[in-house]
Order: structure tokens, then C-alpha cells, then sequence
């Protein structure tokens, strides 16, 4: 079984062709280098430069990789971005997965892992969010990723394609040999930017709402570790083979823990032993207060469990990455 990644030089696609290397599986990546970095990538991987909205470039990674899978990360993914130029979202999000798809039915590729993510659920009242949790997205970027796996469950139901999504609630951390790790430019996650912080980049982390109903005013999110991410990617991948499940499948991937702005600064602070300069700013427009994973399903049916269960473990992953960082 080949994989072809889609976006396998931005954060969590690099990851996975680590991932998919060290277990000795076959992997091609396709990309466009616009977002992502050549260095994440190791010497002797297979790179398919092309645009996800070019159909010949697809025609060619297809061909050219003969692979029999594919995962398809490329995505823009920065929810400020989306509001002001949502158009630009739904091109690469919503087009780019219809690309993709039309590419794999040409060439008769019938295996997808999609990453999705909580963002489909906008603002929840009900936590944790389950995956049968109604979708309800406060963003363009939510609504071009719930768009994408509409589009993705009728070509399942169409054309003998058989797909997963997977909806990533906040990913974190960095591979533990330090060598990849989580790079945006303009950052603005949390965990890099707290880490920035503590190395004395930048006037401090900005702290965004003190207001938010939660237990100590800031966001509240579920951070998992990229590696657990990819390992349910794998165990995806093998349930796309296992035919007493739904064609289209979904699963939330989350640790079920959730650590407030202010959590994740005073885990840091324990990470790098040292105190992290903070101010407050007004909260982000579109933050929901609380997202917190119930992954039951992915527990039960794909036997995912993340062993990355200690946010100082995820940190100090990062921290490693930062410290070194290549790119
Ligand atoms: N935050 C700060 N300061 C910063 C950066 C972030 O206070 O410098 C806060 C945000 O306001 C938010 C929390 O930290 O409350 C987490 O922010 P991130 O930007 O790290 O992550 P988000 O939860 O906004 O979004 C991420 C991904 C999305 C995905 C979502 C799903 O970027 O693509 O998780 O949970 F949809």
C-alpha cells in the first residue's frame, strides 16, 4: 500500500510521512511549498511539487506515485483569514477537496483520510463534543471543511470511494527527535507563541479575553500531540479495509482534557523553568470558549488511544522542536 500526502510539508503532513516512513510504509508527498517547508521533509523522500487546484499537476502525483491511499492535509487553516477573505477558504478548502476527488476518480484511488476539525462545531453548549454533536461552524473555515466532507460523504455514496475525516481538535507538539515541528508564518497558535515568550521573542504572549466563560476567563481547548494524530491516521487508513464500516466515517481526535490559555502558560512556565511575560488584548473575534474532545468512536472502532496524556510532555516536545528549530 503506497500513501500519497497531500500538504506533506506543512505541520501535521510532515509528521505523517515520518510516521508513515518509520513503519517502513511507502509515501509520496504532494505540495506547493506556499505554506510548507522543503526541510520538513528528510533527504530521500519522494516530493511531487504541484498545486492542489491544477488538475494536470494532480494527473501527474497521481500517476506518478501509484499510490493506493491518499491522505489530503493541504488546507488553509487560520480562522481570522477566513473571515476576511472567505472566498480564498472555500477556493482552496472546498475547491482544492473537489479537485482532489475528481483526480482520485480518474485515476480509480478509492481510499481518503481527511483531516477535519472542531471547528465544524462552532460554539458547542454540550461538552465534551461528541461525534454525533450537531455541526453548527461560526467560520468560513469551519463551514469550507464541513462543505469539503459533504462533498467527500456524496462521492463515498456516488462512486465506490471509501473515506474518513478526521477532525483534529487543537494539534501540538513536535517529533521527538526535534527535527520537525510546528512552523506557520505569521504563527499565531497558541503553544508556539507561548514558547516564543519564553525564549524572549517579542514583547510576550498576548492573552486573548479574560472574559470567556470558563474557570479562569481564557479558552479553553484540547491539545494532542501531533504523533497521536498520525497514529490515527494509520488506524484509519487500515479501517478504510474493514467493510462492516460506513464508507464515510468520522471521528473527533482530542486527549478529552482541556487546559485554559492561562493552563498552558503555567505548564510552560514548568517546562522551560522560567516565568513567561503575558498581556491581555481583547478576545479573538470567533473564539468559542471551550472546545473539548469526546473520542469515543475513535477510541472503540479504530482502538486510537493518545499516549501523549501530560500537557508538560506535549509541551516539553515543542520546547525541544523550538529550541533547535530548522525552519
Ligand atoms: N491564543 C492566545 N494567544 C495567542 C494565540 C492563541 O491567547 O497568541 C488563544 C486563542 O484565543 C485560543 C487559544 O489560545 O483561545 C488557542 O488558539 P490557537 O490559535 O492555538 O488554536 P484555535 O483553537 O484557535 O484553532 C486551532 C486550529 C484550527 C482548528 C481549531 C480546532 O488552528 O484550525 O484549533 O480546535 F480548527
Amino acid at each position: 500500500m503506497k500513501t500519497l500526502v497531500i500538504g506533506g510539508a506543512g505541520y501535521i503532513g510532515s509528521h505523517m510521512v515520518r510516521c508513515l516512513a518509520e513503519a517502513g510504509a511507502e509515501v509520496a508527498v504532494f505540495d506547493d511549498f506556499s505554506t510548507g517547508h522543503p526541510q520538513a521533509l528528510g533527504p530521500g523522500v519522494e516530493v511531487i511539487e504541484g498545486d492542489l487546484l491544477d488538475a494536470a499537476a494532480l494527473d501527474h502525483a497521481l500517476t506518478a506515485s501509484c499510490a493506493d491511499v491518499v491522505m489530503h492535509f493541504a488546507a488553509l487553516s487560520v480562522i481570522s483569514d477566513s473571515s476576511s477573505d472567505p472566498l480564498r477558504y472555500y477556493r482552496h478548502n472546498v475547491g482544492g477537496t473537489l479537485q482532489l476527488l475528481e483526480a482520485m476518480r480518474r485515476h480509480d484511488v478509492r481510499r481518503l483520510v481527511f483531516s477535519s476539525t472542531a471547528a465544524l462545531f462552532g460554539a458547542p453548549t454540550q461538552l465534551p463534543i461528541t461525534e454525533d454533536a450537531p455541526t453548527a461552524p461560526v467560520n468560513p473555515y469551519g463551514w469550507s471543511k464541513q462543505m469539503a466532507e459533504r462533498v467527500i460523504a456524496d462521492a463515498c455514496a456516488a462512486h465506490g470511494l471509501r473515506a474518513v475525516a478526521l477532525r483534529y481538535f487543537n494539534a501540538a507538539g513536535a517529533h521527538c527527535s526535534g527535527e520537525i515541528g510546528e512552523s506557520h508564518q505569521p504563527e499565531t497558535h497558541l503553544i508556539p507563541n507561548v514558547l516564543r515568550a519564553a525564549a524572549g521573542l517579542g514583547p510576550g504572549l498576548t492573552i486573548f479575553g479574560d472574559r470567556h466563560a470558563t474557570h479562569d476567563g481564557s479558552c479553553v481547548r484540547d491539545y494532542v500531540h501531533v504523533d497521536d494524530l498520525c497514529r490515527a491516521h494509520q488506524q484509519a487508513a487500515q479501517a478504510l479495509e474493514r467493510p462492516e464500516l460506513p464508507a464515510f466515517q468520522t471521528y473527533n481526535l482530542g486527549s478529552g482534557r482541556g487546559y485554559s490559555v492561562h493552563d498552558i502558560v503555567r505548564a510552560a512556565e514548568r517546562v522551560v523553568g522560567q516565568p513567561i511575560q503575558c498581556q491581555l488584548a481583547p478576545p479573538r473575534a470567533g473564539d468559542p470558549p471551550c472546545l473539548v474532545a469526546d473520542s469515543a468512536r475513535a477510541r472503540q472502532l479504530l482502538n486510537w488511544t493518545p499516549r501523549h496524556t501530560e500537557i508538560e510532555s506535549i509541551i516539553a516536545s515543542a520546547w525541544r522542536w523550538h529550541r533547535a528549530q530548522r525552519y
